[in-house]
C-alpha cells in the first residue's frame, strides 16, 4: 500500500493557526510540547490513506503534534505525510511525534525492534516521545470483540514491566527517542515505575474527558512532573459499537457542555478541547474533517472558557471510563475494573 499512496503536497493554509501561538507545556527535561495534538487512530472507520491525508491537512492549518502508534496500522503512510510536511518547509524540530510500543512487543528484545520499525515507517531519525501503550503484555487481534481473551494474557507484573522500561531507557540512551512515557496506567503501577526508573516517564497518556476526569490520577501526574496527555478528549463519540456499553454517558450531549457551546457558537466537541487545554492536560482529538480539526486547534488560541465555566465542567464528572480494556483480562469471570486497581493496590495475578 505504501508504494502506491501519494501523500497530499503540503501547502500552508491561509486560514490556519500560527503554531507559535498554540500553547505549549514544558516537560521535566525542559522540552516544549504543543498543548494540543492530533490523534491518528481511525477506530476502524477511516482508511490509513484518509488519516494520512488528514495529517498533512492538519499540519497545513498549524498542528505540529501527532499521536501515533504502531497498532493503528498507518505509520507507514503517515511517514509519507511527514515527509511531505517537511518537504513543504516545516522543520523536523517544529514537529512533535509520539508513538507507542504495542503489547506483544514488551520484554527484552522486542521494544527496540518495534521502535526501529516505527522510525522506519514514520521515516524519522528519532521520536519525541515513545510510550508503552498498555502495561499488559498481551496480544489480541485488531478489531476483536470485547469478550475475546488471549490465552497467554497476564496480570501486571512489575518486574516484567521494568524489563520493558529498561529497553525504553536504552532507546533514550541511543538517541532514538527523546522522551519516554506510559499509557493506560494507574497510580499504584506508576508509583512503582517512578520508584524504579533510571529515566523518569515524561508523560502519561490517559483517558480524560469531562465525564471522566480522573482528578486524583491527574494531580498525581502533575505532582510527579509527568505531563498528562488526554486521549478520547471528546468522549470518543463515534468509537466502534464493540466499545460501547449501556451505562456509557455522552460528553457532547451534557447540558453544561451544550450551554457553553451555545454561548461560544461552537460544536460541543470544541468545548471539551478548550476545557482540556485550560485544565492542563494535552488533548489529542481525532478527526479527518478539516473544519473539525481546524476548530480543535483554533480553540486553543481564542475565546477561553470562563473560570465559572471551568468550575461547572469540573462538576459534571461521571467517572465514566469508555475504554475499559476488557481484552486484557487474564482470568475467567473477571471484571474490567480489575485492570484499573480501583482500591489503590495492584490487582494480584
Ligand atoms: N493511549 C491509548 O490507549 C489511546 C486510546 C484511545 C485513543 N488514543 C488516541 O486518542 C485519539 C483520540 O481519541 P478518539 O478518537 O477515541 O476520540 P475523540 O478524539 O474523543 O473523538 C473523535 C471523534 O470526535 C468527533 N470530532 C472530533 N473533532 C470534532 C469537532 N471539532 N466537532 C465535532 N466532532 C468532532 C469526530 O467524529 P466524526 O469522525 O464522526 O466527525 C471524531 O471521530 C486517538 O486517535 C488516538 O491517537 C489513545
Amino acid at each position: 500500500m505504501a508504494n502506491t499512496y501519494v501523500p497530499k503536497a503540503y501547502v500552508k493554509a491561509d486560514d490556519g493557526v500560527n503554531p507559535e501561538l498554540v500553547p505549549g507545556k514544558k516537560l521535566y527535561t525542559g522540552a516544549a510540547i504543543p498543548a494540543v495534538g492530533m490523534g491518528t487512530f481511525g477506530s476502524d472507520r477511516f482508511s490509513a490513506e484518509k488519516i494520512a491525508d488528514a495529517v498533512v491537512g492538519a499540519a497545513e492549518i498549524g498542528f505540529r503534534h501527532f499521536d501515533c502508534a504502531s497498532v493503528y496500522g498507518n505509520e507507514d503512510l503517515i511517514g509519507l505525510s511527514l515527509q511531505s510536511i517537511m518537504a513543504g518547509g516545516v522543520p523536523r524540530e517544529e514537529l512533535w511525534i509520539t508513538s507507542k510500543v504495542w503489547n506483544n512487543m514488551h520484554g527484552e528484545g522486542k521494544v527496540i525492534e518495534s521502535c526501529k520499525k516505527t522510525l522506519q515507517d514514520l521515516k524519522l531519525d528519532y521520536l519525541d516521545l515513545y510510550l508503552v501503550h498498555w502495561p499488559f503484555p498481551n496480544f489480541h487481534p485488531p478489531g476483536c470483540a470485547p469478550d475475546y481473551r488471549s490465552p497467554d494474557a497476564q496480570a501486571y507484573i512489575h518486574e516484567d514491566f521494568m524489563k520493558t522500561w529498561r529497553q525504553m531507557e536504552l532507546l533514550v540512551d541511543r538517541g532514538l527517542v527523546r522522551h519516554i512515557g506510559t499509557s493506560n496506567m494507574t497510580i499504584p503501577k506508576l508509583k512503582l515505575v517512578i520508584r524504579d526508573a533510571r529515566i523518569q516517564p515524561a508523560c502519561n497518556e490517559m483517558e480524560l474527558h469531562p465525564h471522566f476526569q480522573q482528578q486524583e490520577f491527574f494531580q498525581f501526574c502533575l505532582d510527579n512532573r509527568i505531563q498528562p496527555i488526554g486521549f478520547s478528549p471528546i468522549g470518543s463519540p463515534t468509537r466502534p459499537d464493540r466499545d460501547k456499553t449501556a451505562q456509557d454517558t455522552v460528553d457532547i450531549e451534557d447540558p453544561v457542555i451544550q450551554k457553553i457551546a451555545g454561548r461560544l457558537q461552537v460544536h460541543p466537541a470544541v468545548v471539551c478541547i478548550k476545557w482540556a487545554v485550560q485544565r492542563g492536560q494535552i488533548p489529542v482529538p481525532f478527526s479527518v474533517r478539516r473544519h473539525e480539526y481546524l476548530g480543535n486547534l483554533r480553540c486553543s488560541v481564542e475565546n477561553p472558557l470562563t473560570e465559572d465555566e471551568m468550575k461547572q465542567i469540573a462538576g459534571i464528572d461521571k467517572n465514566c471510563r469508555l475504554i475499559k480494556g476488557q481484552v486484557f483480562l487474564w482470568k475467567d469471570n473477571q471484571s474490567w475494573e480489575d485492570l484499573w486497581d480501583l482500591d489503590g493496590t495492584i490487582t494480584p495475578p
